[in-house]
């Protein structure tokens, strides 16, 4: 009897609640309603919708698949004579590119990618600390991030999570992380080009699209050359 008490109690506790929970609930619902901001904000949706949409938009190309992976480890003479080095000047980048098919407007076109990511500071500190081409606050800005010089600091000043042409404006403003970013505007024969990626970014991104799929089709393994890896990271 003690218990059937109890447990009648517990059940009388329960409807309560469930009775206070539907009538939160009741009253919670009746508060929202699709068209809240109506009259305090009509575009509100369009607003969030195309701010959404504009952070979600990375240049986009066609990428032919079918690619298979190299039966051997890099080297680290394949990589130094392969990967450019942020020491060169616009002469050398200019070569490097040109010894795997681009063009210098390529080449500018595709160090745009550094308007995204990030860099160590042992690379770039000598140039911080030394160049005499580098607005001089945000020297100041970045030697105070390389306090520790394992530090990562954004290639892109601006905007470091935009895929957008702010890379150049910084090269404009002397706000060139790397040796080599600042290199494409030094008084040299990429001046033209980094100023008109600057202020046209639809012109960037369309060449930086073309010249990434031209960059994906440098001698790809195909067929029954390379191996499919079972382990990515190193050859099977
Ligand atoms: C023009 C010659 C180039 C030089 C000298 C160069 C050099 C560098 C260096 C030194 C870093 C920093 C690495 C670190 O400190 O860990 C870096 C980062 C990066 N580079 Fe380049 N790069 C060049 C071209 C490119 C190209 C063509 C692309 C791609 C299309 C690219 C994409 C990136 C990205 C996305 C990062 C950031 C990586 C991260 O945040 O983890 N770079 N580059």
């Amino acid at each position: 009897m003690a218990s059937f008490k109890s447990s009648s109690s517990t059940i009388t506790t329960f409807k309560f609640h469930l009775g206070a929970f539907l009538l939160l609930v009741g009253v919670a619902s009746a508060q929202l309603a699709s068209n809240f901001y109506g009259t305090s904000c009509p575009s509100v949706l369009s607003v969030i919708k195309s701010a959404v949409n504009s952070a979600l938009r990375g240049p986009s190309w066609q990428v032919p698949l079918g690619r298979r992976d190299s039966a051997t480890a890099g080297s680290v003479s394949d990589v130094n004579s392969n990967i450019p080095s942020p020491a060169l000047n616009v002469s050398g980048l200019i070569s490097a590119f040109s010894n795997k098919g681009f063009t210098a407007k390529e080449m500018v076109a595709l160090s745009g990618s550094h308007t995204i990511g990030q860099a160590r500071c042992t690379t770039f500190l000598t140039r911080i600390n030394s160049e005499t081409n580098i607005d001089s606050s945000f020297k100041t800005s970045t030697q105070a991030q390389c306090q520790n010089t394992n530090n990562f600091v954004p290639l892109d000043v601006t905007s470091p999570t935009s895929f957008d042409s702010a890379y150049y404006r910084n090269l404009l403003n002397q706000k060139g992380l790397l040796h080599s970013d600042q290199q494409l505007f030094s008084g040299g024969s990429t001046d033209a080009q980094v100023r008109a990626y600057s202020s046209n970014q639809g012109a960037f991104r369309a060449d930086f699209a073309n010249a990434m799929k031209k960059m994906g089709n440098l001698s790809p393994l195909t067929g029954t050359n390379g191996q499919i890896r079972t382990n990515c990271r190193k050859a099977n």
